[in-house]
């Protein structure tokens, strides 16, 4: 045995929407999908970030050996005999409930707008509660696991969870960086609003700014 070679990982061949992908074992399905230029909606995921699965909109039907299901294809790893469908009348129809469900959270959002259009989401089936954070993690993660800073994070619960800014953090750390603002999927402007709150608090250790 040669010590310290890396193991060569074990190749797999999945079919996606009908066509034969090659994938390395441990891949997951977005991951084998995105390598045969096959697109799958995603708006939680980043290729930087450890895998969420907050938004479902990268729901794919799947099939191994008779068995069928519907799964996250940022989350679900690529095994011997998967049949993936990225598109199916089921996929389109959770990825068009869940955009009506986000539209109601940030109904500005040219990224969800854009979705909405390819799917037929209705922009109005729920009552607007405007947050324009949709929770997909994407900058309290980027914070964390790429700039290691934890300016900002999730607080509260339930409904009232949102994003926000640690002012004694923020002050330092944000306003030379902002790389977050860039990958919200709902608003650049509002997250900058949010930071902006934060560090007008930031002079005052005790105090906390709110999102709303
Ligand atoms: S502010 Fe934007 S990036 Fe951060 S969790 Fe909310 S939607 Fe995602
Ligand atoms: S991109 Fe897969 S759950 Fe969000």
């Amino acid at each position: 045995m040669i010590m310290g070679k890396q193991k060569k990982k074990r190749e797999i061949i999945v079919q996606i929407d009908g066509k034969e992908v090659k994938a390395a074992e441990g891949m997951t399905i977005l991951e084998a999908a995105q390598k045969a230029d096959i697109f799958i909606p995603t708006l939680c995921h980043h290729k930087k970030l450890e895998p969420y699965g907050a938004c479902r909109i990268c729901t794919v039907e799947v099939e191994v050996r008779g068995w069928k299901s519907l799964v996250a294809a940022c989350l679900y790893p690529v095994e011997r005999d998967l049949v993936v469908r990225t598109r199916s009348e089921k996929v389109d129809r959770i990825r068009k409930m869940i955009l009506e469900f986000l539209l109601a959270h940030a109904p500005c959002s040219p990224q969800l707008q854009e979705l909405a259009q390819e799917y037929g989401a209705d922009q109005d089936r729920f009552e607007k509660e405007s947050s324009f954070c949709i929770l997909c993690g994407l900058c309290v993660r980027y914070c964390a696991e790429v700039k290691k800073k934890n300016a900002v994070g999730f607080v509260e619960c339930g409904a009232r969870r949102e994003i926000r800014f640690i002012p004694e953090i923020a002050a330092t750390e944000c306003v030379n960086c902002k790389e977050c603002f860039e990958l919200c999927p709902t608003s650049y402007l509002q997250a900058a609003f949010v930071l902006t709150q934060a560090l007008a608090f930031s002079t005052d250790s005790s105090s906390t700014a709110s999102t709303k």
